[in-house]
């Protein structure tokens, strides 16, 4: 009886990461409820691939047990040697012949898929009306520009549905990857040269369900302490609803409408200025810092905390003990509570999104 007890002890801890593993099926960041033409493809490649190899498993231990029961040494038999078989060519060409099916099986599509899921030559047609994203990976942020518009944003990454978005990728310190789950991906962006390719979203999937209609982007590159704290957010929405969004952008114009978002205001250029920018192609400075236009429409602050006055301020306190080893940390030094009061009314209010 004793001996089952380890037994036990493994069937709760599967159990318990049978329990774990659950919770990697949020609607708005799993690769296994895709919601465009991208993520389809890469989830016809999981599901073929594992039923291969399940086929697999199942076959082989059926044989093995089979042969280990049936040739098992019986009672009596101890100096039984029996029939040695050296050489067949029947075994030998079945067990060579139905790998090289399975993998043909496999590869087929998943060589297909690739050509089309890297066709990005509608980028570089000319007079191309292909909509371009150029995303750059920071320590630990996401800059993202439309080229086409003369737009830079950051964190909040916003696309129209049903078309090709194609992405340029870069990074500006170390190696990250871009990945959105739900979409497609991952695809590292690197220092030294730009890669690309394309995703899109379905309109009839967005929305749907729990996801609503904001999905989950991340590093999928270990990149340095706040590795895991990198995420974006992506909001696919109707054409027209991207075109008067561009617009809003594009037109930004802020004024501080409260005494206290003007003392803001005027803390911000004196010092956040520096590093971070306003305005719809007004890049920060070599993207040091997140260009801050829509800051007030952001789904979360620093890419994880509720998007609050409180959170806020908790991340201008100390945005070390939030994120470590980010490059805002230790760079104006300590602001004071009337200081974060200011910048925290005057940061909510950049809002380009009409309520
Ligand atoms: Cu950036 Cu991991």
């Amino acid at each position: 009886m004793k001996k089952w007890l380890p037994n036990w002890r493994i069937v709760s801890l599967l159990s318990v990461m049978a329990l774990f593993l659950a919770g990697c099926g949020k609607p708005y960041l799993s690769t296994l409820q895709p919601v465009g033409e991208v993520a389809d493809m890469q989830k016809s490649l999981i599901l073929l691939s594992s039923a291969i190899m399940i086929l697999v498993v199942v076959v082989v231990s059926i044989i093995f047990v089979y042969v280990v029961v049936k040739f098992r040494q019986r009672k009596g038999e101890k100096d039984i040697i029996p029939k040695q078989v050296e050489g067949s060519h029947k075994l030998e060409i079945t067990w060579t012949v139905i790998p090289i099916l399975l993998l043909l099986i496999l590869a087929v599509p998943t060589v297909s898929y690739t050509f089309q899921l890297a066709d990005v030559a509608k980028m570089d047609e000319e007079d191309s009306d292909a909509l371009v994203v150029n995303v750059t990976a920071h320590l630990y942020w996401w800059e993202f520009e439309y080229p086409g518009y003369g737009v830079v944003t950051s964190q909040d990454l916003y696309v129209p549905t049903d078309e090709r978005i194609y992405f340029n990728l870069e990074a500006s310190q170390v190696k990250h990857s871009f990945w959105i789950p739900s979409a497609g991906g991952k695809m590292d962006t690197n220092t030294d040269n730009t890669n690309r390719f394309w995703l899109s979203f379905d309109s009839e999937r967005v929305g749907q369900g729990e996801a609503e209609s904001i999905f989950h982007g991340k590093c999928a590159e270990l990149c340095g302490p706040s590795h895991a704290l990198m995420d974006f957010k992506v909001k696919p929405v109707a054409r027209a609803d991207f075109d008067q969004w561009i617009e809003n952008m594009q037109a930004t114009e802020h004024t501080a409408e409260t005494e206290l978002a003007q003392a803001g205001e005027e803390i911000f250029n004196q010092s956040c200025i520096t590093c971070h920018a306003i305005g719809a192609d007004a890049q920060s400075d070599a993207g040091v810092a997140p260009n801050l236009t829509n800051f007030g429409d952001r789904e979360r602050i620093a890419g994880i905390l509720e998007h609050t006055p409180e959170e806020l301020a908790r991340w201008l306190k100390d945005p070390e003990d939030v994120k470590p080893a980010n490059l805002m940390t230790n760079t104006y030094g300590e602001l004071n509570a009337q200081e974060v009061d200011a910048l925290v009314e005057y940061l909510m209010s950049l809002k380009v999104d009409e309520e």
